[in-house]
């Protein structure tokens, strides 16, 4: 029975027992933002009294009749209230941080004298999902990440998305915590979690930044081909490293001290060239490459 209805309920509950009783089945609820929530119950009232109306309503105050919450514009659209027999639920949707408050079942009979408010109420708190990450992790090192809520999700089971996509269960999860051991350059990226059966409602990402010693080092011909004639060839080295690289170091195959410095270099003889790049984790070369220069570029 749908009683949003504004049609009087005639129909005689068989819920009836030798005295008034209610109870909710869970006292306290905790809940994902935009989630869909259900509030359960069971009562049953003496026998020879007749349910006229029943509803649900918020933060009861003592002497006070309380208002129908499927009437408050706050509350629009999004509540469904059913009974059945012994048993009553509400089915409250989209919930947010606004909707926590004491929520409780009314029931309203044939006689004036005989109503009945189910107390003690059920709170109803809403939680958010947040990672918590110490934000940068040093390469080796292990790193915990925490699927934060403000209050107990009923046996959540976490899972834990990299850029997106889902982390397989291979990484060691525990609880909210995914742990990562041996922290690589890979791991680097945006984390987020979720609730198991909540999919479309995750946390925000959180980065997390590996500091790592350049690892891909490469140097780039200008122009393509590394021979010249008459002009002058031009290195470029690139890598990555984080921090990112700012000490480039030029070498000539053979030969053991630097020839240059600086992320590009303009070699002045035929050979092989390669550039070392350093960050304060570590230093990596590149593979050489030749240059093969004809003539005098220092012709004016
Ligand atoms: C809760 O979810 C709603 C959308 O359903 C969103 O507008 C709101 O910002 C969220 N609340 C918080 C605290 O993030
Ligand atoms: C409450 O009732 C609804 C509808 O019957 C059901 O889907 C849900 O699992 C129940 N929840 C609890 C905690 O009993
Ligand atoms: C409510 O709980 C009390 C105590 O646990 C129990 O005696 C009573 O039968 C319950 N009432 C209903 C309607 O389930
Ligand atoms: C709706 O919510 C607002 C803010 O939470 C509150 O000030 C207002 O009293 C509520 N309206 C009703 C009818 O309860
Ligand atoms: C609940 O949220 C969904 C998705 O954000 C939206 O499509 C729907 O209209 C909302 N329903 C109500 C009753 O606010
Ligand atoms: C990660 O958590 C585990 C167990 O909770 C703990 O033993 C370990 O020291 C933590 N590691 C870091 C880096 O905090
Ligand atoms: C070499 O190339 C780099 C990157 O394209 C550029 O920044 C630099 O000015 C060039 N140097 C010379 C001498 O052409």
């Amino acid at each position: 029975f749908n009683l949003l209805s504004s049609k009087p309920i005639l129909t005689i509950f068989r819920a009836s027992g030798a005295e008034w009783s209610m109870n909710y089945t869970q006292q306290e609820i905790c809940a994902l933002n935009g989630s869909t929530v259900f509030m359960n119950g069971t009562f049953t009232h003496p026998e020879q009294l007749t349910v006229k109306k029943s509803f649900w309503a918020i933060d009861p105050v003592k002497n006070v009749e309380p208002n129908d919450l499927s009437k408050d514009p706050n509350y629009s659209g999004r509540v469904i209230n059913l009974i059945d027999k012994r048993k009553f639920y509400l089915k409250l949707s989209n919930v947010t941080k606004k909707d926590e408050h004491r929520y409780c079942f009314r029931i309203i009979t044939n006689k004036p004298d005989q109503k009945w408010l189910g107390k003690p109420e059920v709170t109803l708190q809403v939680t958010e999902l947040h990672v918590e990450s110490p934000g940068e992790v040093t390469e080796g090192q292990s790193v915990n990440l925490t699927c934060k809520t403000t209050c107990s999700l009923t046996d959540p089971t976490f899972i834990w998305y990299k850029d997106g996509r889902p982390l397989t269960t291979e990484m060691i999860q525990k609880n909210q915590q995914l742990h990562l051991q041996t922290v690589s350059s890979e791991d680097a990226g945006s984390y987020s979690c979720a609730v198991r059966g909540s999919e479309h409602l995750p946390s925000t990402a959180q980065t997390l930044r590996v500091r790592h010693p350049p690892k891909s080092v490469s140097v780039s011909i200008s122009p393509s081909g590394g021979i010249v004639e008459g002009s002058s060839v031009n290195l470029t080295c690139s890598s990555d490293g984080d921090p990112p690289v700012e000490i480039y170091t030029w070498f000539k195959e053979g030969g053991d001290s630097p020839v240059g410095s600086g992320h590009s270099y303009v070699p002045l003889q035929s050979g092989s060239y390669y550039c070392q790049a350093q960050n304060q984790h570590g230093t990596q070369r590149s593979a050489a490459v030749s240059v093969l220069i004809k003539g005098n570029i220092y012709k004016i």
